[in-house]
């Protein structure tokens, strides 16, 4: 599909006519990644951020938030639920948090890997390359960061760089790739300020970068930030604003599946928190292919407030197990086995693109 056809449908709005995306979208999902549900579980262990993104509620100078790190145990017993629960995945998230060290990290990975079936994905923010390589050899499987724009200017104004270190989060997910992690990224839909061309250019470029796991999500003003603030105020209301819509959500799903097909593709919470009824249930059908099921224990569940009205905020991680694997089932789904790793890694992997960590070839060798 070429960038024309892309802004073409990202300014369709008859709904006979998304009907033909939203069909295109569910047959490349299936006829490429089948109709598995890949269940990654979610621990949020820490909502300290170093960053002052104009958008997230987490951001350092949101006073208003109480701060929390979880303990090693702590995760560890969500990984065990998450193993008794039949996922394949623990995605482990937090803020740009220095208070986590790198040590501590491998660590609970090392444990994560040893203790458990599940792959280890981490989302933990810009960290440094030589902490990422520990990581990796610790046996992290992959790796979240959201470019969130392709646009530069734009990205500028909405996440400011800390001093002395330039942000360039397209730069640094190159650098993970060659670390050998699976590489997941992602983009906001409706930041004030973002153009169509814009979004097709985010598009363009999780093509470009190759990318193992793509999340989209829309952007939902928090009133503690400063881009919340302006989006109250009326900002974001130019002709060719994206709107940060349901509606505009499903067409960058959809349009991600076809333009990446063998990518793994979650139904977000952000769209979920657009739509509680059925958000999840339509983003699978329009090309998602992944749901992340949060097991993050109730009490630190509403002070990880990334934006306001998160989906299922006081849900414990029995009750979000029980309500997506309904949900699944209900459009004729079925929930993943195994890791659901990535297909386009294992196309790299067969052509010899991809670099592994020493110690995961020598034991194959062997
Ligand atoms: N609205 C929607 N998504 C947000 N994120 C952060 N703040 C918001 C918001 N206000 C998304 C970003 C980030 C991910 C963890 O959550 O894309 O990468
Ligand atoms: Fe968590 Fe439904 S997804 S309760």
């Amino acid at each position: 599909m070429d960038r024309n056809e892309i802004l073409h449908w990202l300014k369709e709005e008859d709904a006979e006519r998304l009907e033909a995306l939203w069909a295109r979208a569910d047959r490349a999902r299936r006829e490429n990644v089948g109709d598995a549900v890949h269940l990654r579980g979610l621990v949020e262990i820490s909502n300290y951020c170093v960053r002052s993104c104009a958008y997230c509620g987490l951001r350092v100078g949101n006073s208003g938030v109480e701060r929390y790190r979880m303990s090693m145990e702590e995760v560890l017993e969500c990984a065990r639920t998450a193993e008794r629960f039949g996922y394949g995945t623990l995605v482990v998230q937090s803020g740009e948090d220095p208070g986590i060290g790198a040590d501590w990290v491998s660590d609970l990975v090392r444990r994560v890997k040893t203790e458990t079936p599940l792959a280890v994905t981490l989302s933990l923010g810009e960290r440094g390359d030589e902490e990422l390589a520990a990581w990796r050899k610790a046996g992290a499987d992959r790796y979240l960061l959201r470019f969130e724009t392709s646009n530069p200017n734009l990205y500028e104004s909405i996440h400011p760089s800390l001093p002395g270190r330039r942000s360039d989060r397209i730069a640094l997910l190159r650098r993970i790739r060659d670390l050998g992690y699976e590489v997941g990224s992602g983009a906001m839909i409706g930041i004030p300020g973002q153009t169509y061309e814009d979004l097709a250019d985010d598009i363009e470029m999780f093509r470009d970068l190759d990318l193992d796991m793509i999340g989209v999500g829309p952007f939902i003003p928090h009133p503690g930030t400063p881009l919340g603030l302006a989006a109250a105020d009326g900002a974001g209301c130019e002709a060719d604003q994206v709107p940060n819509s349901e509606l505009m959500t499903y067409k960058v799903v959809a349009l991600t599946r076809i333009v990446c097909p063998l990518t793994n593709i979650p139904s977000t919470t952000a769209l979920a928190t657009l739509n509680l009824a059925e958000g999840r249930e339509l983003g699978l059908s329009r090309g998602a292919n992944v749901v992340m099921p949060n097991l993050t224990p109730v009490e630190y569940r509403s002070l990880y407030e990334i934006y306001p009205a998160k989906a299922c905020l006081f849900e414990t991680g029995e009750e979000c197990h029980a309500c997506l694997s309904r949900r699944i089932a209900s459009i004729g789904r079925t929930p993943g086995q195994g890791p659901g790793g990535s297909l386009n890694i294992q196309l790299r992997r067969d052509r010899g693109e991809v670099s592994r960590p020493k110690d995961e070839r020598s034991s194959e060798a062997g």
